[in-house]
């Protein structure tokens, strides 16, 4: 007799060719659900016993097995088989020789199809909540240094040149809303993960009489999925957590592109820690960015798993198809893409240190309170549009005489408009600049000291 598969094997009149068992299985990568798929059977078991599938001996037996296959796992005893195929099977088979025939009935009443759908979300929502732990422990740290630098002036950019300046803090609490939406993003998904479709089996559902409501209860999911066809075919939940994760990543490359230029001789307007930098075999000067650089480049990848998860999904007809075996890969590239450079950041913000002064000399410089001026014309009845003119002349002048419109004189200034006096130096220094941004939003120090308890309040209810 022919060797066929011991799981699938009895209508097959031939084995497996040994490239194409290779070429099939996925219990390369999928081991990394062992957990989540024992955690799945033992509520199964237990959901089948309760609802007289199984003798209460039998899920006993079945359950006693699956903690001893944990163990055997976690100690290193059992060598997944490609033979096997999956996770599923190797689980199921370590089951059954370790309780015999008994084993064997943990498969009543429910598929593969259903049984990695479930692992999956089961494996993702523990992922997600580490995520958004992280990504509250970078976001508590961004807050605590923006509390520190609410006085810290430094040039705000638009185009990448010097347009008004602003505080660091303001700043860094404009990075921690990018993580607060990305945090918000994070737990919406996690609410469509949350969904049991175990029940569903290969797809029309199951002819024994199953309880799914207490299943969901037992691995704490909201409640099981509606329809037996899109439960085990739906990964929407897996593209959804991707494209948030592609955001994170987008948010965290942008301010690692902040962090490198700040961090060269030319900005000069941080440090960054030794042991987030590394150094330069050749030239014995050099101190590279490179954690925020790899975070920058590692962004490509996960807007390439959001890809591959939409193409992935692209017209597959109903129901489950073999396409979903490659939905695990980039879903676990993402997460660890995602948790390693959470935590790079998380580790590295509270230890950047603000060149305080060389933030302010280039503020001071490149006309950064020129739309204050044109702002105190304004207020002294000038038209804003005459203002302006009157403002790019005597920043032209400045730029003629090599000097800031702060370090011009009184005379100076009062060739471009009789209507600027004495006092026009109060709202040309930096100080004067950032203070008068006073309203809710706005970058003067005592509203981003005040959004910083606001940013804190937030983060505490979580
Ligand atoms: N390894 C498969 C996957 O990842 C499990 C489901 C297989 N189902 C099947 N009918 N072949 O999707």
């Amino acid at each position: 007799m022919t060797q066929t598969n011991s799981s699938w094997g009895g209508r097959f009149a031939e084995a497996t060719d040994a490239f194409v068992a290779e070429f099939t299985a996925s219990i390369g990568f999928d081991q990394r659900l062992y957990r989540h798929d024992i955690e799945g059977s033992v509520a199964h078991a237990t959901m089948l016993a309760q609802c007289g599938v199984l003798t209460e001996d039998e899920k006993e037996a079945i359950i006693q097995g699956l903690q001893d296959v944990k163990a055997d796992i976690e100690s290193g005893k059992i060598e997944w088989s490609v033979a096997l195929e999956d996770v599923h099977m190797n689980v199921e088979s370590a089951l059954t020789n370790k309780i015999g025939i008994v084993g064997k009935k943990l498969h009543t009443g429910r598929s593969r199809n259903d049984q990695i759908a479930t692992d999956i979300r089961l494996y993702l929502r523990e992922e997600i909540d580490h995520l958004c732990s992280e990504l509250t422990r970078l976001q508590s740290a961004l807050i605590k240094l923006a509390d520190k630098e609410a006085n810290t002036i430094m040039p705000g950019f638009t185009h990448l040149q010097t347009a008004q300046p602003v505080t660091f803090g303001h700043h860094l609490l404009a990075w921690n809303e990018m993580l607060q939406r990305d945090y918000e993003r994070m737990i919406d998904c996690r609410k469509r993960v949350n969904i049991l479709p175990l029940g569903a089996a290969a797809l029309a559902g199951t002819t024994y009489p199953i309880d799914r409501t207490l299943t969901a209860k037992l691995l704490g999911f909201d409640r099981p999925t509606e329809n037996s066809l899109d439960s085990v075919s739906d990964r929407d939940f897996a593209i959804e957590f991707t494209h948030a994760s592609a955001l994170v990543m987008m948010h965290l490359s942008r301010m690692s592109e902040e962090l490198v230029l700040w961090a060269s001789a030319q900005f000069d307007f941080i440090d960054l820690p030794d042991r987030f930098c590394t150094g330069s075999s050749i030239m014995p000067q050099k101190k590279n960015p490179d954690v925020p650089e790899l975070v920058r480049g590692k962004t490509g990848r996960v807007y390439g798993h959001l890809m591959s998860l939409l193409t992935l999904m692209k017209s597959q007809p109903l129901a489950y198809n073999k396409d979903n075996q490659e939905d695990k890969e980039p879903i676990f590239d993402t997460i660890d893409t995602l948790a390693g450079s959470l935590r790079a950041f998380a580790d590295m913000i509270p230890h950047i240190v603000a060149k305080r002064e060389s933030m302010y000399g280039a503020a001071a410089k490149g006309f950064s309170t020129a739309t204050d001026l044109a702002d105190y014309l304004v207020k002294r009845g000038l038209p804003f549009r005459d203002a302006h003119e009157v403002v790019g002349e005597s920043v032209a002048f400045g730029i003629q005489e090599n000097k800031d419109l702060a370090e011009l004189s009184l005379e100076q200034l009062q060739q471009f408009s009789t209507l600027i006096e004495a006092d026009v130096f109060e709202v040309l220094t930096l100080e004067g600049s950032v203070a008068a941004r006073d309203h809710f939003g706005g970058t003067a120090p005592a509203q981003v000291t005040a959004a910083c308890q606001r940013a804190r309040t937030i983060i505490s209810k979580r």
